[in-house]
C-alpha cells in the first residue's frame, strides 16, 4: 500500500545524467525508487553506482531489452509511475549503429510493455524523455512569409559548405505547430518511443507525459562519452588550454538547458500526475545560443585561446534547434531558472572537482 502520494516509481536508465538528477529531487518522496540501468560502459566506465544517484534508489543492474529482468523486477515492484529514460543517445553514432539504437530505444520500450502485460500491470502514468531530435530541422520561414519544412541537409550540401537553407529563417519548434521530421536514426527512435508508449497506454486507459528535451548540460554529465554532451566536451578542451574546434561556420544554434531545470520539469510532471491520456511538452531554456558563442564563453572562462572554425560537419546534424516553451510555462508548475552563463560556470566548477 502506498504511504506517499508518489507510491512506487520505476526509472529506466535512472543511473544516468538526467535520472540521477531526478532521483535527487524525488526519491525521498516516494515509497520506493527502483532503477533499472545496465551501467552502459560508454557512460559509466567504472561500472560503479554513480554517487549522484540518491542513496534511497534501489539499483537493479540490467538491460531493458531483457524480458527476464523485467519479469523479476515487476514481480517485486508494482510501479505507479514509470519514468522511461534508458536509451542509446548518440545522434551521429546512430547513423552507423542504427540497429543498436533501435534495439534499446524501440525494442527496449516494447519489451517493457510486454512484461507489464505478462505481469498484469498497468502503471497509471508513464513519463518519457523524448528529444528535440524528433523535429529535425523543424519549420522555417521564407522571404514571402510562408512556412516551409526544409527537410534534411544532404551530404552534397555539406560538401558545398551550404550550411543554411538559403533565403529562409528558422522558427522555434513546438509541439503544437511543428511536424516531427527526424534527421537521425536516434531522433526516429525517440519518435517511435512516443508513438509506441501512447498507443499502448491509450489501449490500457493509462496516461503518458512526453517531455521533448533540448540540449541538456551540467554537473553529472558523462565526462568520457564523446558522442553526447558538447558543453562538457568543449569544457574539457578549454580546461587543457586548447582552442575548441568548431564545425560548419560556428552559427549552428542550440537551446542549452541546465540539468537542474530539467530535473525540476520532471519533478513538476511526476508530482502533478497525468493531465490527460497524452500530454507533450517542449522543455528547454527557450533561448537559442550559437555554438561559437557557447565555445567562446567557455574559452574565456578558462583563459583558453579563441575557438577555431574547422569547416568540418556531421551528416544528419540539424542546423538550428530551439523551441518555444510558452505552452509548457502555461501548463506546468515550472520555469527554467538557469542562464547559460551561470550554468557553464557551475559545470566548470563540477568538472574541476572531479580531478
Ligand atoms: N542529455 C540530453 O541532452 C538529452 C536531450 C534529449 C533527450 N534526452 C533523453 O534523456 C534520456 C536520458 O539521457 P541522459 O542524458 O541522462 O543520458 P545518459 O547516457 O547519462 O543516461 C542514460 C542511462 O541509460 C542507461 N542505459 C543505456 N542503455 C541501456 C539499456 N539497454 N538498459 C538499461 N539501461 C540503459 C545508461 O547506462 C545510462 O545510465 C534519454 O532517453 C535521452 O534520449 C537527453
Amino acid at each position: 500500500m502506498s504511504t506517499s502520494p508518489l507510491g512506487t516509481v520505476l526509472v529506466t536508465g535512472g543511473a544516468g545524467f538526467i535520472g540521477s538528477a531526478i532521483s535527487q529531487k524525488l526519491a525521498d518522496s516516494s515509497d520506493r525508487w527502483v532503477v533499472i540501468d545496465n551501467l552502459h560502459p560508454q557512460v559509466h566506465p567504472s561500472q560503479e553506482r554513480p554517487k549522484e544517484l540518491h542513496s534511497a534508489a534501489e539499483l537493479v543492474v540490467g538491460d531493458v531489452t531483457d524480458p527476464s529482468l523485467w519479469d523479476s523486477v515487476l514481480a517485486a515492484a508494482k510501479p505507479d509511475t514509470i519514468i522511461h529514460l534508458a536509451a542509446e543517445t548518440g545522434t551521429a553514432q546512430s547513423l552507423h549503429e542504427a540497429t543498436r539504437h533501435a534495439e534499446v530505444n524501440v525494442v527496449g520500450t516494447t519489451v517493457m510493455l510486454d512484461a507489464l502485460g505478462r505481469a498484469g500491470q498497468v502503471p497509471p502514468h508513464f513519463v518519457l524523455s523524448s528529444s528535440r531530435a524528433i523535429y529535425g530541422e523543424g519549420e522555417w520561414l521564407n522571404e514571402e512569409g510562408t512556412k516551409l519544412s526544409p527537410g534534411q541537409r544532404s551530404h552534397a550540401q555539406f560538401e558545398r559548405a551550404e550550411w543554411d537553407f538559403p533565403t529562409a529563417v528558422p522558427l522555434p519548434s513546438s509541439v503544437a505547430s511543428t511536424t516531427p521530421a527526424p534527421t537521425s536514426v536516434y531522433g526516429a527512435t525517440k519518435l517511435a518511443q512516443e508513438f509506441i508508449l501512447s498507443a499502448w497506454a491509450s489501449a490500457h486507459d493509462s496516461h503518458v507525459t512526453v517531455l521533448r528535451l533540448q540540449n541538456v548540460y551540467g554537473p553529472g554529465q558523462s565526462l568520457i562519452n564523446s558522442y553526447t554532451g558538447i558543453v562538457t566536451l568543449f569544457s574539457q578542451i578549454a580546461r587543457r588550454g586548447e582552442s575548441i574546434p568548431i564545425y560548419e561556420d560556428g552559427r549552428i544554434t542550440r537551446d542549452f538547458v541546465f540539468i537542474d531545470d530539467i530535473a525540476e520539469a520532471f519533478k513538476a510532471v511526476v508530482l502533478a500526475g497525468p493531465s490527460g491520456p497524452l500530454s507533450r511538452f517542449d522543455v528547454g531554456s527557450g533561448v537559442g545560443t550559437t555554438i561559437m558563442d557557447l565555445a567562446s564563453d567557455i574559452a574565456r572562462y578558462h583563459g583558453a585561446p579563441d575557438p577555431h572554425i574547422t569547416g568540418a560537419y556531421r551528416d544528419g546534424d540539424v542546423r538550428h534547434a530551439e523551441c518555444s516553451i510558452e505552452a509548457t510555462l502555461r501548463s506546468l508548475d515550472w520555469a527554467p531558472a538557469w542562464s547559460v552563463e551561470r550554468g557553464i560556470a557551475s559545470l566548470q566548477q563540477w568538472i574541476a572537482a572531479q580531478d
